[in-house]
């Protein structure tokens, strides 16, 4: 092959490859996330040190997240050309990596090289390049202890001619791998916080832009990204655009819950980065990281947030509404017939009608929600105060279901509601309970966005 058709093959690979995980996680087990570090499964006094500190570098690397918590494989990972599914790597020597040496690991790991052929880049080992060999040695004893699952996954990979072919990945890995570069003058701490980010956790893999061939574009490292219905946030410390007004508590807890009081909601794919992942994690750990993620570059995008307002969000209206659901349904009730019966400017189609016909059971008249049954309080939250409604408007329209959330999940109402509707609904959340002066999603905002 000529170099020029070489980078086109690589390059038409990449655009079609979204190579991240918007995986349909559907046996993810639904847990609610805890406020202090809630003890790690997969130890055993039984295991060597070596291996019990593995079970905990698979924790900060998410393997399960991708692997399955039994890490029996067959999770698709979706992408526009089709599914690439996850493998079976416990320790069946059939189905598994039994047979793996330390040594193969390690190339898996870090070259994206297994002893038969190329990976693809769906398993993020363009961000484990840089794991360091004592992890790799750790979670090698770990693997030894998990329990082998002496069957193939219930689905494997089949692509289309050209894209079968998986040496096609050599070129990609001389432009994309490693995906992020270390930075110098970091303090201990910050180090070890970019080593998680960056090496172990692979936070890039969602909140890094892909580039042409669809590498994590380090130019815009952490600046935001798509990933289907959703998108992961901007995570540089900008105060407009990014976490900036985020102190290293804020992230910490974030991490930890999963949710930032009247600020933030880890739903969808963040989710299951908390759920596998990050609640795991030591304060040690997490504050690190959270040290690391203040001092990274600052990149301002159009991806405005509109500052919290407390004076203007919403009081419970009262804590029993809020906590006794019987109270909470004839409330309801009251204000339907209200709202519709006022006619003049409500009708049923009015944006209040139209939340407490389609929202409240859920969310709650006042959008603090019932956290007995878990459902999620949407009151200040990020994902309604953003200039662009997108990810807002794509909740509404597609649902959602966090791996955090042990509540039915939320439905799409792409059916149910016009989308005249649905920028109703928006634009009474965003003021209401996101405490914005004003917002003005129309019609075709939201056609645009769902198309
Ligand atoms: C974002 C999803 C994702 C994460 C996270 C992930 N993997 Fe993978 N992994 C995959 C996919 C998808 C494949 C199959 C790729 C292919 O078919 O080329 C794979 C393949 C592998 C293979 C190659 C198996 C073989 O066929 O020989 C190994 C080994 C592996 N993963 C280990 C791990 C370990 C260990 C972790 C955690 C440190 C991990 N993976 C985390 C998605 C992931
Ligand atoms: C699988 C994709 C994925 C991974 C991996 C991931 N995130 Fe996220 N992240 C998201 C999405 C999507 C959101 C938006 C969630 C929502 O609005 O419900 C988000 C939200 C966030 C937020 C909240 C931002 C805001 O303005 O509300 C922070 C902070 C964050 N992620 C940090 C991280 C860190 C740190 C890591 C690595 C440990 C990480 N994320 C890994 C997808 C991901
Ligand atoms: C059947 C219950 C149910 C209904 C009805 C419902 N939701 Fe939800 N909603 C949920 C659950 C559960 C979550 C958390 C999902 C997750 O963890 O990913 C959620 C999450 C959200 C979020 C937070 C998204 C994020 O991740 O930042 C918003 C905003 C939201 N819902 C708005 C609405 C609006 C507006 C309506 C009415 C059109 C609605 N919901 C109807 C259950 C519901």
């Amino acid at each position: 092959m000529q170099p020029t058709s070489i980078r086109l093959s690589a390059s038409v690979l990449g655009l079609l490859l979204s190579l991240v995980s918007t995986a349909a996680f559907a046996d993810s087990e639904p847990t609610v996330g805890t406020l202090s570090p809630i003890s790690l499964p997969n130890v055993s006094p039984a295991n060597s040190d070596l291996a019990n500190r593995g079970a905990y570098v698979a924790r900060t690397a998410d393997c399960m997240a991708c692997h399955r918590e039994d890490y029996s494989g067959g999770v698709a990972i979706e992408t526009p050309i089709g599914n690439i599914y996850s493998t079976n790597i416990t320790p069946s020597r059939r189905y598994g990596i039994g047979n793996y040496t330390e040594a193969d690991l390690k190339k898996a790991l870090q070259k994206g090289r297994s002893p038969e052929h190329q990976i693809y880049p769906a398993m993020p080992y363009p961000s484990y390049h840089g794991m360091s060999d004592d992890d790799i040695s750790a979670l090698f004893a770990y693997f030894q202890t998990v329990p082998p699952v002496e069957e193939p996954p219930e689905k494997t990979t089949k692509l289309p001619f050209p894209l079968n072919i998986r040496t096609l990945m050599l070129a990609w890995n001389v432009i994309n791998v490693p995906s992020t570069e270390n930075r110098t003058g970091l303090t201990p701490v910050q180090q070890r916080g970019e080593y998680l980010v960056n090496n172990t956790e692979h936070c890039g893999t969602c909140h890094t832009p892909r580039n042409l061939t669809q590498g994590l574009d380090k130019d815009r490292y952490l600046s935001g990204a798509p990933l289907g219905k959703w998108f992961a946030p901007n995570i540089t410390p900008d105060n407009n655009t990014g976490i900036g007004r985020w102190s290293e508590d804020d992230i910490v807890t974030y991490l930890r819950t999963g949710k930032l009081d009247k600020r933030a909601y880890a739903g969808g794919p963040m989710a299951e980065a908390v759920a596998h992942s990050t609640r795991y994690l030591t304060d040690a750990d997490l504050s690190a990281m959270a040290a690391y993620l203040k001092v990274v570059p600052v990149i301002k995008t159009d991806d405005y947030l509109i500052p919290l307002n407390t004076a203007r969000l919403p009081n419970p209206i009262s804590s029993s509404i809020t906590y006794d659901l019987i109270e909470q349904e004839k409330y309801i009730s009251q204000a339907k017939a209200n709202s519709v019966t006022n006619a003049s400017i409500n009708s049923i189609n009015s944006p209040k009608a139209l939340y407490l016909t389609h929202c409240v059971s859920c969310h709650g008249v006042d959008g603090y929600a019932q956290p007995d049954a878990r459902y999620a309080s949407i009151v200040g939250l990020s994902s309604i105060r953003r200039a662009k409604p997108d990810a807002l408007v794509n909740v509404i329209g597609f649902g959602a279901k966090g791996a955090l959330n042990t509540a039915p999940k939320m439905p799409g109402f792409e059916k149910d509601l016009t989308h005249a509707q649905i920028a109703s609904i928006a634009n009474y959340v965003r003021v209401n309970f996101g405490g914005l002066a004003t917002s003005t999603v129309t019609e075709s905002d939201v056609k645009n966005i769902m198309k």
